[in-house]
């Protein structure tokens, strides 16, 4: 009874969206010309499948069990948040880099450069064989625009690059898949946690910039999000029952307190630029915090999970049949649900967007 009340909330909602969409696509232009998009597993649409080495794949059942394209590499059971924030917009899916088949007129909506796993530093999560860090997601974005090069005069292109947004979100590997994995890597003997942020802001900025100095002039950049409430540490022994790990969650908000006054600087320093911070952390704590008022009903556990809360999602693993009442699909990553109130709040709310919203970018 309950599952059935919960799918026509959601059912209403996604037809909102649809109809949102719809009006968009027949009254305006898109509100950006494209979208590029660099990140983690939370944005990644299934860049790292292509890598043999790589076992930070979600290319397999259960994943994309809600999506009509199926399993793609999305760490979800549908849309990520990229892939709703761009149906706001009203583009089309945004193709992975790694697709080689999108070429041509298919990446004039944007191309999606990230990698699950991946981080701000070279190494973060090494350990998974191979995964495609920010450095390198920047340098394929140039790879990108070369080939829009010959489809675009100059002008065209400067103008056409001025109107994209670029979705970024990074750093929190660089603590789940390095920092806090003191066997595996030597970042936690070598940097205080100050030290340790401040030279993840250093390559961040400079990152930024370089992609500042290619043309792009509209940056979203998301927080790191609270990775001491994912399932994988809530259901380990390291945090109480039922409560968040402080450890981890407040060595990335050391990170992200850094973000505020970067966004601030860069808006002042780069006139005709935009940058603007998605309070991640904090959405998604309100989020947890109300979840029953959202229709959650499971905020701690993962809906996909071998051996219960903590497991991983392996394939063909029967996942619960309620995925709407769960915060998160599987040990690391959110439901399409959650995404898809994280992705309006976004996109739309001013309490967590600093200093515009989406929104609000794309009219400027
Ligand atoms: C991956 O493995 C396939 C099948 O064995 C092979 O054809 C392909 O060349 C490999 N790709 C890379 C990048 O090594
Ligand atoms: C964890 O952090 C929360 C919020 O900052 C705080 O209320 C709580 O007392 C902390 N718990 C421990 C064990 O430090
Ligand atoms: C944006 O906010 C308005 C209310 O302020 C809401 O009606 C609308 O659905 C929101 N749009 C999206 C895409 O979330
Ligand atoms: C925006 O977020 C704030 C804080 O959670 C909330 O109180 C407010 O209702 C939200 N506004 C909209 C239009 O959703």
């Amino acid at each position: 009874m309950i599952t059935e009340i919960m799918g026509t909330r959601l059912a209403i909602l996604l037809l909102m969206s649809g109809a949102g969409f719809i009006i968009l696509e027949a009254t305006a232009e898109p509100q950006f010309t494209a979208m590029y998009v660099f990140g983690d597993s939370l944005t990644d649409p299934g860049n790292n499948i292509y890598f043999n080495y790589s076992v930070t794949k979600a290319n397999y059942w259960p994943y994309g069990i809600d999506s009509d394209i199926g399993p793609t590499g999305r760490f979800c059971n549908g849309k990520t948040l990229v892939d709703f924030i761009g149906e706001f917009l009203g583009l089309p899916l945004i193709p992975s880099y790694a697709d080689t088949a999108a070429k041509g007129a298919d990446i004039l909506s944007g191309v999606n450069y990230a990698s699950a796993g991946a981080g701000i530093l070279e190494e973060t999560g090494y350990h998974f064989g191979r995964v495609i860090p920010l450095g390198e997601q920047v340098s394929n974005f140039k790879t990108t625009l070369n080939q829009l090069r010959n489809q675009m005069q100059e002008e065209e292109l400067s103008n056409y690059l001025a109107k994209a947004i670029v979705f970024v979100d990074m750093g929190a590997n660089d603590y789940l898949n390095n920092y806090l994995l003191p066997h595996l890597y030597r970042s936690m003997t070598t940097y205080s946690p100050q030290q340790f942020a401040d030279l993840l802001i250093n390559l961040y900025t400079g990152h930024i910039l370089e992609l500042q100095s290619l043309g792009l002039r509209k940056f979203f950049i998301a927080e790191a999000a609270p990775i001491g409430c994912i399932p994988f540490i809530i259901g380990s022994e390291l945090a109480p029952s039922g409560k968040c790990q402080n450890f981890s969650n407040n060595l990335v908000q050391i990170f992200n307190s850094r973000l505020k006054p970067l966004v601030y600087n860069l808006n002042s320093d780069h006139p005709g630029s935009v940058f603007t911070l998605g309070s991640s952390y904090q959405l998604f704590m309100d989020l947890r915090d109300n979840a029953e008022a959202y229709g959650f009903m499971e905020k701690d556990g993962a809906c996909c999970g071998i051996g219960g809360r903590k497991g991983a999602c392996l394939p063909n693993t029967v996942p619960c049949s309620n995925r709407d009442e769960y915060i998160f699909w599987d040990e690391a990553h959110p439901t399409q649900a959650t995404n898809w109130i994280l992705a309006t709040w976004i996109y739309n709310n001013t309490s967590y967007t600093f200093p515009v919203s989406i929104q609000q970018m794309a009219r400027m």
